[in-house]
């Protein structure tokens, strides 16, 4: 069973300037209220965070990496640290399908980024999904299965407390061919499933697991009113400060306090 609070976050990923960011944001904020069920948060490109971090209104939006190295300091040319990133973001995405399939990251990696956010204090966004081709095969739920346990390895149950799970199948992401709502609910009720497996029933109710993979204005209500989804993790629709206030807009009414 999923809460009733909402988190609701928006991934630029490698769209908009610092100064785009900046008006988006300033735009954004006079749209959206703050919403004691629904949280806020932003993605923007690495460079703007620190910018972004000075301008926002914290209780209105939190912030989040959408990347980071996961050791915290030393000789790693071009890299960015969860403890660098410490005190600016809250949450930062893990194991993203493009950083899996574009930057080829593995399970270890994904696992070692996930035990860096905790030990910086940043709550993890765990993403995992599968192709469309493992779907072909029947293999949704082996591929959530894998990536869980190799996501979570070595995480004690204090520390999953911190963690969030998005479930965002590849084939969904950026090509408008958005998951039905009952393979939606199919996928994270597995998701609930190996969670209470490997932590107990509580641990199971309490993960807030997001959807993502072209979530418009249009269909966010279909998920958001699925009783397994506390929230999305979006893309596209984010970039355009109009049609993401209209998803968070959704995002209030989903919630038993409504608007
Ligand atoms: P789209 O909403 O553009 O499909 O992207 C989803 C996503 O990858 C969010 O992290």
């Amino acid at each position: 069973m999923a809460q009733d609070k909402k988190l609701i976050i928006a991934n630029w990923k490698m769209n908009l300037g610092v100064h785009e960011s900046s008006l988006y944001l300033h735009k954004l904020a006079e749209k959206v209220k703050i919403h004691r069920d629904v949280q806020l948060v932003l993605a923007p490109t690495m460079l703007a965070l620190q910018t972004l971090s000075l301008q926002v209104n914290h209780r209105q939006f939190k912030l989040a990496a959408q990347n980071f190295y996961w050791r915290d300091h030393g000789a790693f040319t071009g890299e960015v640290s969860a403890t660098q990133l410490r005190g600016i973001v809250s949450y930062a995405l893990v194991g993203h399908s493009e950083r899996r399939h574009v930057f080829h990251e593995t399970d270890k990696d994904t696992r070692a980024k996930v035990q860096a956010a905790i030990r910086n204090g940043i709550r993890p966004v765990l993403c995992v999904g599968e192709t469309a081709s493992e779907r072909a095969a029947g293999e949704t739920k082996d591929i959530i299965h894998d990536q869980l346990l190799g996501g979570l390895a070595n995480i004690t149950s204090d520390e999953l407390d911190q963690v969030i799970i998005a479930y965002e199948p590849v084939w969904a992401i950026g090509t408008g061919n958005n998951a039905l709502p009952n393979d939606v609910t199919e996928a994270i009720v597995s998701i609930r499933s190996q969670i209470k497996h490997l932590y107990g029933a509580k641990a199971s109710n309490e993960i807030q697991v997001l959807y993502g993979g072209s979530v418009t204005a249009d269909s966010a209500a279909d998920y958001l009113t699925l009783a397994e989804v506390d929230g999305l993790l979006v893309g596209g629709a984010s970039l355009d400060a109009q049609s993401f206030a209209t998803i968070v807009e959704k995002a209030y009414n989903s919630t038993k306090k409504g608007a």
